[in-house]
């Protein structure tokens, strides 16, 4: 009898949900005009690496965040967390009030590095809460509540390598064939993406920085899976605001490219930067050097396309 109630309870709880998330580089980020509501119209294209978070969700009596891993004191942990946020979000989506979820996030992805962190967590969380709440909702449905959290939050939950504009929450996917092997330098500290744009402005208010191509021929090279044809494709607007708010990426970059990367870039809104590397054994030599170099604070390896937002544990694997 005690035990049939104790399997009732049980019953009732769902166990806790684990999803791995990817980070992204944009291989091609081109930033047109600052339109109304703030945002600036892009064209960019994203790939989706193995640096990953792990978000797991739980049914708990005490809500709230917390934060492991690389730059974990850095990361907030009130409401203001965008992956807290993706649970308001989910759960005003389907008319959930007052969720009782813990969402702790394993950091993997570096904190306001230009690598979308805080979106793969906000991804990992709405694509775990599907399972916690048994929610019959497809990928496409929950990238119209992503879009709404930030502009690369749709691209962490599809992962692979994708196409981006409007605010770069418009994907089509893009062929990508072959594994393409990255080394990354992550530097002292975050960049605020807001501040990065505004610096963009600035710099062309004040002159005209050269701006990136079309990404068509990008589109091709990834295609062709040939890395010395990509590498000299690597394009982002958005590099010049990150080097003229700091300086020192320009050593790195140099740097990279010095240790045998066929081609640096930063990635996003920095100040990670990105160097492509012929391939898997090149990328761990380049890193070896890079490291040395005394140019960043430590150094990753990584291989893209990965895939988005999936289960790695609970029930409710799909
Ligand atoms: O969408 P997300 O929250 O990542 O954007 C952070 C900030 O980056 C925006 O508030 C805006 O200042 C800038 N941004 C932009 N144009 C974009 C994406 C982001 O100006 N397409």
């Amino acid at each position: 009898m005690g035990q049939r109630r104790l399997g009732a309870v049980l019953a009732v709880v769902p166990p806790p949900v684990t999803v791995r998330v990817p980070s992204k580089i944009n291989v091609h980020l081109s930033v047109g005009d600052l339109r109304d509501d703030g945002f600036h119209e892009l064209t960019t294209v994203f790939q989706a690496l193995s640096l990953t978070d792990e978000v797991t969700v739980a049914v708990a009596e005490e809500p709230g965040v917390e934060v492991y891993g690389e730059g974990e004191r850095s990361v907030p942990t009130d409401g203001t967390n965008l992956a807290w946020r993706a649970v308001e979000a989910l759960a005003a989506h389907v008319g959930k009030s007052d969720p009782k979820v813990r969402v702790v996030l394993r950091k993997g992805i570096p904190v306001a590095g230009g690598m979308a962190g805080g979106s793969a967590d906000a991804a990992g969380t709405l694509v775990a809460l599907t399972a916690l709440w048994k929610l019959e909702i497809g990928r496409d449905e929950l990238a119209e509540v992503a879009a709404k959290l930030g502009s690369d939050v749709p691209f962490a939950l599809y992962g692979g390598t994708a196409l981006g504009t409007g605010r770069g929450e418009q994907l089509v996917p893009v062929l990508s064939r072959h594994t393409f092997h990255w080394v990354l330098a992550l530097d002292e500290g975050g960049l605020s993406t807001p501040r990065v744009y505004r610096e963009l402005d600035r710099l062309r208010e004040a002159g005209k920085p050269p701006r990136v191509g079309s990404h068509a021929p990008v589109v091709e090279a990834l295609a062709s899976g040939d890395p010395r044809q990509l590498a000299l494709l690597l394009g982002n607007d958005l590099q010049a605001a990150a080097v003229s708010l700091r300086p020192g990426l320009r050593r790195t970059l140099r740097a990279g490219v010095n240790a045998g990367a066929l081609a640096g870039t930063v990635s996003g809104s920095g100040p990670t930067c990105a160097f492509l590397c012929t391939d898997a054994q090149s990328a761990l030599e380049v890193a070896a050097e890079l490291a040395g170099a005394g140019v960043c604070r430590t150094v990753r390896v990584a291989h893209g396309p990965a895939p988005g937002a999936r289960f790695v544990s609970g029930d409710d694997v799909h």
